[in-house]
C-alpha cells in the first residue's frame, strides 16, 4: 500500500500498517523526512513510533519523494494536513496538490487502484473535491478503474501507536464493492481476532462526519462538563464530586468529564471549528457545537479572573506552569497557555512560562516572555501562579512555592495539592 503523507497520521500509520505485515510505501515531498524514515527515524516523537520505523525501516516500510512509487500498489492512503482557514473551513489546498500528484503517477497504470482519505475532512469532500481531482488527472474513472474510500482516524497524540493497534472501532467507507473489499484486507490484520474492535462499514461522507461527530462530542462532553463545573463554583460546590458521580451513569461514562481551563490541541479546535463552517453552508446552525466553542474560550478568562480576585496582573510577576495543550506531549496547537499568555501580555504581567517538555516550542511562538527549566525556578519570585496543563509533577509541587513573593496558586486544572503556606484557589 501506499501512504502520501509523512506526518503524525501518514507516519504512525505507515508505521503500524508494516507492524502488522503489510508493505508500506510512504509518499512525501519533504526529502529531510523521507532519509529519516529511510534510516529508521521518524519524524515525530511518539511512544513506541521510534521502534516501529527502526523495525521496519528498508524492508516493509520503504519512504519516498516519488509518487511513482504508488504504482507498485493497490491502495493509496491520503494523510495530508487539512488545516483551519481564519473562518473555520478546511483548508484543502495540500490535499488537492497531493491529490493532483497521485492522479497523475496513476496515469500510467494499467488496472484499477483505490484511494483512501486518511485526512479529516468535511463530508462530501473525498467524493465531490478529491476523486474528481485523481480521475481527471488519470484518466481513470471513478466506479470503474478509480474506487474510493474514507477511513477515518482516532488517534491521540502520545498514544497514537496504542490507539491505532488497539482501537475502539474501525470506520470503513467505501463508494464500491472493490473500495470496500480492499479497506477490509488491508485493516484484517486488526481485527481478525475475537477481542478485535468492530468494524463499521459505511458510506464515504458517513464516514467523514463520524470523524467530526466523535470529535465534536467529545469537545462538547468537556464542554459541558465545564459549564457545570462552573455553575459548581459559583455554588462553592466541588464539582469534582459532582462530575464524578455523574460519570458513573454508565449512560454519560466518566471519560472526558476532566473539567477545567478547557480543550485544545490539533483536532477538537480546528475540527469543531470546520464542521461549524460547513453545517452553516449546508443551511444548518449548530447551536450545541457553537456553545461548546463559547464555554472553551470562556474559561481561560475565567481563569484570570480568578487570578484578579487575589493580584492585579498589571506588573505582577506571573508564572505560568504548563505550555503544552495537554500532558505528556510538546504540541502547543491551540493550547490554553495561548490566551492566557496574550491576555497576561496585555495586562502588563511579567510572565515566566515554564513546561517540563514544551518550553521551546512556546518560545518559537513568545519570544518575549521569561522561561524558567524548572517549576521551582518559575515559582521563585513570582507574585501568582497559573496552572494550565495538568502535568502529573505539578501535583507534587510543595516546598517550591516557598519560593514565591506572595504564595497565590491558581489551579485551572486541579492538580496542585493543597498545602498550609499558599492561597490556593480553583478554576472550577
Ligand atoms: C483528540 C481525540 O481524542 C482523537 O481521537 C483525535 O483523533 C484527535 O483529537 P488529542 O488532541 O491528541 O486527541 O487529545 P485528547 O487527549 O483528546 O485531549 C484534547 C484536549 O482536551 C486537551 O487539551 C485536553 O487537555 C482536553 N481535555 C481532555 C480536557 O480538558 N478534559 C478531559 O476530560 C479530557
Amino acid at each position: 500500500m501506499s501512504i502520501v503523507g509523512s506526518g503524525y497520521v501518514g507516519t504512525t500509520i505507515a508505521a503500524c500498517f508494516a507492524d502488522v505485515g503489510h508493505d508500506v510505501v510512504n509518499v512525501d515531498i519533504d526529502e529531510g523526512i523521507v532519509a529519516s524514515l529511510n534510516d529508521g527515524r521518524p519524524p515525530i516523537h511518539e511512544p513506541g513510533l521510534e521502534e516501529l520505523v527502526a523495525e521496519h525501516a528498508g524492508e516493509r516500510l520503504r519512504a519516498t519523494t516519488d509518487y511513482a512509487a504508488v504504482r507498485d500498489t493497490d491502495v493509496t492512503f491520503l494523510a495530508l494536513p487539512t488545516p483551519a482557514e481564519e473562518d473555520g473551513h478546511i483548508d484543502l489546498s495540500v490535499m488537492k496538490a497531493g491529490a493532483r500528484s497521485l492522479g497523475a503517477a496513476l496515469g500510467e497504470i494499467d488496472g484499477s487502484h483505490v484511494v483512501v482519505t486518511k485526512s479529516t475532512v468535511v463530508p462530501t469532500t473525498t467524493e465531490e473535491t478529491i476523486a474528481p481531482i485523481v480521475a481527471e488527472e488519470s484518466g481513470m474513472t471513478v466506479g470503474e478503474d478509480l474506487h474510493v474510500g474514507m477511513n477515518p482516524e482516532f488517534l491521540r497524540e502520545g498514544s497514537a501507536v496504542a490507539d491505532f493497534l488497539d482501537p475502539d472501532k474501525v470506520v470503513l467507507g467505501a463508494g464500491t464493492d472493490r473500495a470496500r473489499e480492499s479497506l477490509r484486507s488491508t485493516f484484517d490484520p486488526l481485527v481478525e481476532g475475537a477481542d478485535d474492535p468492530p468494524v463499521i462499514e459505511t458510506g464515504i461522507a458517513e464516514a467523514e462526519m463520524i470523524k467530526y461527530a466523535n470529535n465534536g462530542f467529545l469537545a462538547a462532553k468537556i464542554s459541558l462538563a465545564n459549564d457545570i463545573a462552573n455553575i459548581c463554583k459559583e455554588y462553592d460546590i466541588d464539582s469534582e464530586a459532582v462530575l464524578s458521580a455523574i460519570g458513573l451513569d454508565h449512560r454519560i461514562g466518566s471519560a472526558f468529564l476532566g473539567a477545567g481551563v478547557g480543550w485544545g490541541g490539533s483536532c477538537f479546535p480546528k475540527d469543531v471549528a470546520a464542521i461549524i463552517a460547513a453545517a452553516r453552508d449546508v443551511g444548518y446552525e449548530p447551536a450545541m457545537l457553537e456553545a461548546a466553542v463559547e464555554v472553551n474560550d470562556r474559561q481561560p478568562v475565567r481563569l484570570l479572573e480568578r487570578l484578579r480576585e487575589y493580584v492585579d496582573p498589571a506588573g505582577a510577576r506571573v508564572a505560568v506552569l504548563g505550555l503544552a495543550f495537554k500532558p505528556g506531549t510538546d504540541d502547543i496547537r491551540n493550547s490554553r497557555a495561548i490566551p492566557l499568555v496574550e491576555a497576561l501580555s496585555a495586562a502588563g504581567s511579567e510572565i515566566v512560562g515554564y513546561d517540563p517538555v514544551a518550553t521551546d516550542n512556546f518560545r518559537a511562538r513568545y519570544p518575549d516572555i521569561d522561561y524558567a527549566d524548572s517549576a521551582a525556578a518559575a515559582l521563585d519570585g513570582a507574585d501568582a501562579a497559573l496552572v494550565v496543563t495538568d502535568w502529573p509533577e505539578f501535583a507534587d509541587l510543595d516546598g517550591e512555592f516557598d519560593g514565591m513573593s506572595t504564595p497565590v496558586v491558581v489551579d485551572g486544572r486541579r492538580i496542585v495539592t493543597r498545602r498550609e503556606g499558599i492561597v490556593y484557589e480553583s478554576l472550577v
